[in-house]
């Protein structure tokens, strides 16, 4: 091959090590340019090493916009995130210029699963306010009355978006007893209903899911019609005992609303995996709740999760640049 039929790949971050490896070790053809420090890329940086890129394997704190797509030129053939959602792609931008955009579906369900169900049991157990006690001396005798929480048994849970994430949610829940799921989303799915087979689901307008749910689960993509969805108002429609969990995106709740909604003592519990911004300043005000329980958006964190993610991301964008059919688009 020729200088000139090389490619150029960027990798905007150091992957897991097995995936970094094959990074170290190289593509055929393609010279890689990695931004190896373990924190985002600086923009500055994004754009002057985009420049010339046939690939960018970004992640999902790299906002990827027309000003990116312009930095790198029209060789540019694949966007490859490491990452399920791309609310941070603007897709249309991508189109335009016929680049292709390739996501990381189906591997991290069950790790993302887990964290919503982590924080549902966190969260209506009251963990953070039973740790901070032992933390600080606060440990008095037993006492049949001291940090009562609730228990899923015989419960309704609302899913918000019946996508493989939310199933998952369900599947999980089912075991601990719940009585009925009630999902929202765009249509009803009798496939998705099918995988949780023993189970009541039932699919619900917002109004009903908010007004019947004891536990409600965020699950769905990050857009225009989910951006802000829990507000005051709809936080105020919830029972006041509701355990409230979002692992999905934090621009799905609008934080203000939310944090009025905790202080007039309106939700039960609350467990985030996700806010705005990330990181959440430590004086956020969000954080003052013994009730809201704050993760650092560690829902797919496992080994197993994030390599198998990195290898897909690495698969769609070496099939981009070789102007192949990508295995994980995002529209598939
Ligand atoms: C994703 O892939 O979109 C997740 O938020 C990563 O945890």
């Amino acid at each position: 091959m020729t200088t000139s039929q090389r490619h150029k790949l960027l990798v905007t971050r150091t992957l897991p090590l097995s995936s970094q490896e094959r990074i170290e070790r190289g593509f055929e053809g393609i010279d890689i340019v990695q931004w190896k420090e373990d924190r985002a890329i600086p923009r500055s940086e994004l754009l002057s090493l985009a420049k010339g890129a046939d690939g960018i394997l970004c992640l999902l704190t790299d906002k990827i916009d027309a000003e990116v797509l312009d930095a790198a030129g029209p060789q540019l053939k694949v966007v490859s995130t490491m990452s399920v959602g791309y609310d941070h792609v603007n897709v249309p931008e991508l189109e335009k210029r016929n680049v292709v955009l390739g996501i990381t579906p189906g591997v991290l369900t069950e790790a993302t699963a887990d964290t919503t169900v982590l924080l549902v049991l966190a969260a209506a157990r009251r963990l953070r306010e039973g740790v901070d006690a032992v933390l600080q001396g606060k440990w008095g005798t037993w006492s049949p009355t001291w940090l009562l929480g609730s228990q899923l048994t015989d419960k309704t849970v609302g899913i918000v978006g019946l996508g493989r994430i939310g199933v998952a949610v369900a599947k999980r829940l089912q075991a601990f007893g719940v009585q009925k799921f009630l999902y929202q989303g765009t249509r009803p799915k009798p496939e998705a209903e099918k995988e949780i087979p023993g189970a009541h689901v039932e699919f619900s307008d917002l109004d009903r899911l908010l007004k019947e749910s004891d536990v409600i689960c965020v699950c769905c993509a990050l857009n225009d019609k989910t951006q802000n969805m829990f507000n005051y108002e709809t936080f105020s429609k919830m029972k006041s005992s509701v355990v409230f969990v979002n692992t999905a995106r934090g621009g799905i709740v609008e934080q203000p609303g939310l944090i009025r909604a905790l202080k007039e003592g309106r939700l039960g519990s609350v467990g985030l995996d996700v806010t705005v911004p990330e990181p959440l300043p430590t004086d956020s005000e969000l954080l003052k709740f013994p009730n809201c329980i704050v993760l650092p958006h560690i829902g797919s964190g496992t080994l197993e999760t994030r390599t198998a993610m990195s290898e897909i991301a690495i698969e769609n964008v070496l099939s981009g640049i070789k102007g192949e059919k990508i295995p994980h688009p995002h529209n598939a």
